[in-house]
């Protein structure tokens, strides 16, 4: 089977990309390098030791991606492709609305054209919004708090009309929840722009010493030591998602809703922990405010996800910092060529 896979050089598109090639899938994929690296590539194909079809190419430019179309027989899509910086969505709403919605009309447009009829979306926990309770299930109340989870809720919105519209159309949606840790091999991982929003990148900048300390957004939560809980998920597992997630299509489900998480919460200060024994680094850290929109706890319940697809998460905690710091140990520069000396 030929899988299209959109933004395939970022963070999970390139893990699931390596899950794929070894479950003999033939992958091709188009990122325009808007988030993430041509090296990338290069990567994926040292760890795999196959080859991968690539296209540099922007999903709004209909024209250009109708070539990868005209040039390939797709069995299916997996769309990562999309902004997800949630402080910058708030900045720049437009951006946001036109690179991710626009993106996804024009490959579903492309998809009708050529008869592509499988597709798997990237959607995210943060459909869920403020979760009524914990654990979530797929069925709960869904709202957005800011322009990119809007973008996630919208797209789903399309999908399921196009889904109700035309029953020959199978979608996976897949809410991931906080996925972190990278590649056994250390060689990809996630290499954000700029300083780092989300929790595990600081981290592991301050592990390296680029970043003096970490604050920590808020300890007055109604939780275990009053800081915000999470469900934390290994990249791995999550690319291993993907691939049950074709599998599934091919039983001709119509549209199905997963959460891809670990069901477990764990606390800001549980996570440095974990993280300060896995590398053997003091991560400092200061309490500060909370971070506006911020909720106090958000875990899964990834039971559906078990049952239907035959999926679990296998990674813990301890295993998913480890991962973190080999890649960030490894690459203290992420994919730049220029390694400085760290002073951790
Ligand atoms: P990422 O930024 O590392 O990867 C996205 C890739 O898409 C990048 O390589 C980027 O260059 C590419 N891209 C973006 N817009 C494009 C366009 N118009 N045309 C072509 N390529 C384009 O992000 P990620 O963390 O790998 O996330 C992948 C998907 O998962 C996204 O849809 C994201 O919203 C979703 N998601 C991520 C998280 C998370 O915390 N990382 C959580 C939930 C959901
Ligand atoms: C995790 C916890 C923070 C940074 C975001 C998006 C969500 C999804 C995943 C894409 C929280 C705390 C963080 C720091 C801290 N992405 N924290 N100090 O906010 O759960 O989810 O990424 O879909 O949509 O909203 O992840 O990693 O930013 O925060 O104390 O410097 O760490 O308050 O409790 P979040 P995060």
């Amino acid at each position: 089977m030929k899988i299209l896979v959109t933004g395939g050089a970022g963070y999970i598109g390139s893990h699931t990309t390596i899950e794929l090639l070894d479950a003999n899938y033939e992958v091709i994929i188009v990122d325009n390098f808007s988030n993430s690296r041509p090296i990338v590539i290069d990567r994926i194909k040292e760890i795999s030791g196959k080859e991968v079809k690539f296209y540099e190419i922007d999903l709004t430019d209909k024209e250009s991606l109708e070539l990868v179309f005209k040039e390939n027989k797709i069995d299916a899509v997996i769309h990562f492709a999309a902004l997800k910086a949630v402080g910058e969505s708030v900045k720049k709403p437009l951006e946001y609305y036109n690179n991710n919605i626009v993106s996804t009309l024009v490959l579903f447009d492309l998809m009708k054209k050529y008869n592509v009829r499988k597709f798997v979306f990237s959607s995210s926990a943060t459909v869920y919004g403020n979760p009524e309770k914990c654990p979530i299930l797929e069925d709960s109340a869904l709202s957005a708090t800011n322009p990119y989870g809007r973008t996630k809720l919208m797209i789903e919105d399309v999908l399921r009309d196009i889904c109700f519209a035309d029953k020959t159309i199978d979608v996976a949606i897949l809410r991931y929840f906080n996925p972190i840790g990278a590649h056994k091999s250390g060689l990809i991982g996630e290499e954000p722009n700029g300083i780092p929003n989300n929790i595990m990148p600081y981290i592991t900048k301050v592990a390296v010493g680029q970043l003096p300390y970490i604050n920590v957004f808020g300890d007055d939560y109604d939780t275990l030591d009053g800081t915000g809980i999470r469900d934390y998920i290994h990249v791995l597992d999550l690319a291993e998602g993907h691939v049950k997630a074709l599998e599934k299509l091919n039983e001709h489900p119509g549209l199905v809703t997963y959460n891809l998480g670990t069901g477990n919460g764990y606390s800001v200060l549980q996570l440095i922990n974990a993280f300060s024994n896995a590398s053997k680094r003091k991560i400092p850290y200061i309490i500060s405010d909370r971070r506006p929109g911020d909720v106090a706890k958000c875990y899964a319940d990834s039971s559906k996800a078990e049952k239907e697809l035959g999926w679990k998460a296998k990674y813990g905690i301890d295993e998913m910092c480890q991962d973190s710091w080999r890649w960030q140990s490894q690459n203290p520069n992420g994919y730049s060529e220029y390694i400085c000396e760290y002073n951790g």
